[in-house]
């Protein structure tokens, strides 16, 4: 692999020795970075699998992001900018007014410390600005995607007991309007302990207000601008964000405040070289945690100035993220492999139209970046000047793991692979039964360290957070990613280990996906596997097993499971086939075969059966296997 060399920072190797001698003493002095309020008596309590970081402090997220920057009260730090060319600038002090304006009305309507809020906004400044009102007051945020349909919303909101939910008219996509508060009015309606919903006129559409509802702009009236930022604990939630994972229901990874606002100021510091002057954009959507950690938190920590758009990247058309990085001088830009395999799609041209020369580092999240889209990120969109960062993390580890530092260490690049792990974590890559294993090897990642980002365990459900994370491997972290090291450390990460499926960068349970085709009144089983795809990563193919005697037309069947799938979880995790077969193939106990499955959707042959688990009748497989083809054949016919 060709190797680029670029970095922009000075060599601090400083820092990594410290960070390699002492982990815990390292993270402490990167602590001191943030205001506290009362200084901490334990700098880590590490009772495995539970941490506790800064353990004595008092905090504020709200505060370290806002009030701290009021000497620049002037200087913007969110640049909006609407789907329909509409924008706004927010200075730190208007995000400062509005903030604690808002923080007032929530304790008006008796939102008290620790009580759970929803947040569920398109891109629009109200979304930050709840986020950081709750952080004021010590309530915890859980924002949903402003994609998921009212089923899925339905569940987290239950699952968290939100007595507030913030919500919109509507969403600007695509030049549609999607009826945001019509979705919360069918998602809360059989919820008594909601006391109220909290609406933003967004777009002016019509909405039908109930006795529980109330206008953003008229609490936002009459009310003080003036609120104390309450001192918190370091370790006091600051956040539930949900997750898919493994298991049908989906996962509230909640995070804490000293030790994550700690991580995130540190590798917002490292990995993205912020200076004063620098005009940072990410395109993650808030609802998803790369919008949680390093639009909200990362940047707000550094009186950084950023970009917030509203809507789709490719509307009116593909040159929107380009127009964008003209119009605002943008010097960082933050995007997903996703994005950028559909930017290559429309050619050269259309970035080669446009001013990019401002721009002097680019990063990449969320999935595998092939090295072809690397290359042409680097020459098309950096014009060879740029370093990309290749940044690997979770919504678990709450900030960046693996990633080139440009703002602490100049190293050279490797397009495709991230690189090396943040300082201060200890990252292996080992086999099934938790060895080091040689460079080069595929194998499972694992963090045998605590890290101050990382989650303090499942909304509600400790047992959960030590079987999902911790049951693997003992005192190991284990995120469900394969990957490998090659003979120079560096980490090259090769995709899920687990039944979690990434398409278009998000995480899709395979799980909640078949237990929601199941529940189809005409269906008897489902299996779902990931198959690859050129833009989006990977896509879903689903394998649908119809009870007996049921004659329904399969084309009308496939439209109902496709609206089902669409109503109870949202459009992202719409399969792009749906097979209906007599059998899936399944070992002897009843598991069903993905590696087969993903096979046979695949057109790969099938393989050495006879190994395979729990000593499955391979006759028996053998048969499904080839039914499967067919099935797949004729329809591709
Ligand atoms: C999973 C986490 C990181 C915030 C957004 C997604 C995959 C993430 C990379 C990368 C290869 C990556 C992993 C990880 N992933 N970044 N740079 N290279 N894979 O957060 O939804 O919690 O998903 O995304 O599989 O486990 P998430």
């Amino acid at each position: 692999m060709s190797e680029i060399n670029l970095g922009l920072g000075n060599n601090d190797i400083v820092t990594r020795k410290e960070a390699e001698s002492d982990f815990i003493a390292f993270w402490e002095k990167q602590a001191k970075n943030l205001s506290w309020f009362s200084t901490w008596k334990k700098p880590l309590d590490w009772n495995p699998p539970f941490a506790k970081w800064f353990v004595g402090g008092t905090i504020n997220a709200s505060y370290n992001t806002l009030d701290i920057h009021q000497n620049k009260a002037n200087k913007p730090a969110i640049l909006w900018e609407g789907e329909n060319g509409e924008s706004k600038i927010l200075t730190y002090k208007d995000m400062w007014t509005q903030v604690q304006k808002f923080a007032n009305v929530l304790k008006s309507l008796g939102v008290q410390k620790g009580d759970r809020i929803t947040i569920y906004l398109p891109m629009i400044p109200e979304l930050p600005i709840s986020m950081l009102a709750c952080a004021r007051i010590g309530a915890i945020h859980t924002v949903i995607f402003s994609g998921f349909s009212a089923a899925a919303i339905k569940d987290r909101i239950c699952d968290s007991k939100s007595k507030i939910v913030i919500t919109a008219d509507g969403g600007y996509r695509r030049g549609n309007i999607i009826k945001l508060k019509e979705v919360i009015d069918e998602a809360t309606k059989d919820f008594d302990f909601v006391q109220n919903v909290i609406v933003i006129e967004r777009t002016k559409n019509k909405i039908i207000l109930s006795s529980k509802d109330m206008l953003w702009n008229e609490l936002m009236n009459d009310i003080s601008d003036t609120c104390i930022a309450e001192k918190l604990d370091s370790t006091h939630p600051l956040y539930i964000l949900y997750t898919s994972g493994t298991t049908g229901k989906p996962k509230g990874v909640l995070h804490g405040t000293g030790g994550y606002l700690t991580h995130l100021y540190s590798t917002f510091k490292w990995a993205f070289d912020i200076k004063d002057s620098d005009i940072f954009f990410c395109t993650a959507d808030i609802g998803w945690v790369t919008g949680h950690s390093y639009m909200v938190y990362g940047p707000l920590l550094h009186g950084a100035t950023e970009v917030m758009y509203e809507g789709a990247p490719d509307f009116p058309d593909a040159s929107r993220m380009w127009e964008i990085i003209q119009k605002y001088k943008v010097t960082i830009f933050y995007t997903t492999p996703t994005a950028l395999r559909m930017f290559m799609k429309f050619g050269d041209e259309l970035p080669n139209s446009f001013d990019l020369s401002t721009l002097r580092l680019l990063g990449s999240v969320g999935e595998p970046i092939n090295p072809e889209v690397w290359k042409w990120y680097f020459k098309i969109i950096g014009k060879e000047k740029c370093p990309i960062i290749d940044t690997w993390w979770q919504t678990e580890t709450g900030g960046m793991m693996i990633s080139a530092l440009p703002g602490l260490e100049t190293i050279p690049l490797k397009p495709g692979s991230g690189t090396r792990s943040i300082p201060g974590l200890d990252i292996s890559v080992v086999d099934e039964v938790g060895n080091d294993i040689p460079p080069n090897t595929k194998g499972y990642l694992v963090i045998k360290n605590p890290w101050p980002g990382m989650l303090l365990t499942l909304w509600g459900d400790d047992a959960k957070y030590r079987d999902v994370y911790w049951s693997k491997y003992k005192n190991c972290y284990y995120p469900g990613d394969y990957a490998l090291r090659d003979i120079d450390g560096y980490f090259w990460l090769l995709g899920r280990a687990d039944d979690v499926l990434k398409v278009s960068g998000h995480r899709i349970g395979t799980a909640e996906l078949e237990s929601c085709i199941v529940s189809h009144h005409n269906v008897a089983e489902s299996a779902v596997c990931g198959i690859p795809d050129e833009l989006k990563g990977e896509v879903i193919i689903a394998f649908v097993v119809l009870k007996q005697n049921v004659t329904k037309d399969t084309l009308i069947l496939e439209k109902e499971l496709l609206i089902k799938i669409r109503n109870d979880i949202g459009a992202i995790a719409t399969p792009k086939q749906i097979y209906f077969v007599a059998k899936l193939p399944k070992t002897r106990s009843g598991k069903i075969m993905r590696r087969l499955l993903k096979s046979i959707a695949n057109n790969e042959t099938i393989g050495d059966i006879s190994t395979l688990e729990d000593g499955a009748a391979v006759s028996e497989i053998q048969s499904v296997f080839e039914e499967l083809q067919k099935s797949i054949q004729k329809k591709s016919d």
